[in-house]
């Protein structure tokens, strides 16, 4: 990914320019971590450029703001209207859209009193975040050495700066091992999440995912596909994911706004089945896809148009 084409950029209710949109080095957040952002999708639709459930992850991005104490200082209409407006600016059809609501300069004790929160809106087109064939072929993961950090020590189910060290870690160990993706345990030695992806595993025409009690971030996407799998007839159920189940899982798959819905294909160098990604993957998949590009009628509520159709007036 690259930001080359982004121009435009949302800072504390203003559009500025690209170049401008710098930070001081004596930001608290730069320091400890202490901000939290989201990250959506716009997808192309025929009615226009969509924002793909810009409610959810504005409530996520309110949660996880109220777990750290940062007020933003804008209203959730203002956030969502400079979210479009930042996208309209640069003109993306597709791309991604980052939020970020951090603690500036002030202090730099850990206590961020006093610290102002600044509030960013970054977009850029991003395509498969595992990379090309990702979606089509499925990735390869290794079971990582690092833990997921345990939700009592630092709360998993919010999206905050500082807990992606943990994710940092665990996908550079991966990819300098050669896999794509990183899976990391929970305390107990269940499964937890991938460095920034959800997991399921199908098995006998059941899916199956876990929950806030293993230590997740609980995925939009996550919820998105568990509605698509019950509408298709798939039972959908919530509880501990084993190691050795994904094993012999007849399907597993990641799930996040970056992975979208990326198969797994083998996990240490065992296949996931026959390597290949599987049926109920494969339709899972298009019916979310399906449902981003609006052509699957019955998802529509999920998608925000970035420019909604003017109403024509005529003058007389
Ligand atoms: C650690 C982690 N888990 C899961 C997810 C998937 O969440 P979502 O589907 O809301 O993007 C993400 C992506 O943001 C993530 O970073």
């Amino acid at each position: 990914m690259t930001f080359d084409q982004t121009r435009w950029v949302w800072r504390n209710g203003d559009i500025i320019a690209w170049n401008e949109a710098n930070t001081h080095v004596s930001a608290h957040a730069l320091h400890y971590g202490s901000g939290v952002f989201e990250g959506m999708r716009c997808y192309e639709t025929d009615d226009g450029s969509a924002v793909f459930c810009l409610d959810a992850h504005l409530d996520r991005l309110y949660n996880s703001a109220s777990v750290y104490g940062i007020e933003i200082p804008y209203a959730r209409e203002e956030l969502a209207d400079a979210i479009c407006e930042v996208i309209r600016q640069n003109e993306f059809s597709s791309c991604y859209v980052r939020p970020l609501c951090y603690y500036g300069s002030s202090t730099l004790g850990v206590h961020p009193a006093g610290c102002p929160v600044e509030v960013v809106i970054l977009t850029w087109p991003w395509a498969a975040y595992l990379g090309a064939e990702s979606l089509e072929k499925g990735v390869r993961v290794t079971v990582s050495p690092w833990l997921k950090f345990h939700s009592q020590m630092i709360p998993t189910t919010a999206k905050a700066c500082g807990q992606y060290l943990n994710s940092i870690l665990a996908v550079r160990d991966a990819v300098s091992r050669g896999f794509d993706e990183a899976l990391l345990l929970d305390t107990d030695g269940h499964i937890a999440e991938g460095s920034g992806e959800n997991l399921f595993i199908v098995r006998d025409g059941q899916l199956v995912t876990n929950d806030e009690r293993h230590s997740i971030l609980l995925g939009i996407t996550r919820d998105v596909v568990m509605q698509i799998a019950r509408d298709l007839g798939y039972r959908v159920e919530t509880g501990a994911l084993r190691l050795d189940e994904l094993l012999n899982a007849d399907e597993a798959f990641f799930t996040g706004t970056a992975a979208e819905v990326t198969p797994i294909r083998e996990v240490d160098g065992v296949p996931i089945n026959d390597g290949h990604p599987g049926p109920v993957t494969e339709q899972i998949q298009e019916i979310f896809f399906a449902a981003t590009s609006g052509r699957d009628r019955r998802y529509k509520d999920w998608l925000h148009l970035v420019a909604p159709q003017q109403v024509e007036i005529s003058y007389q």
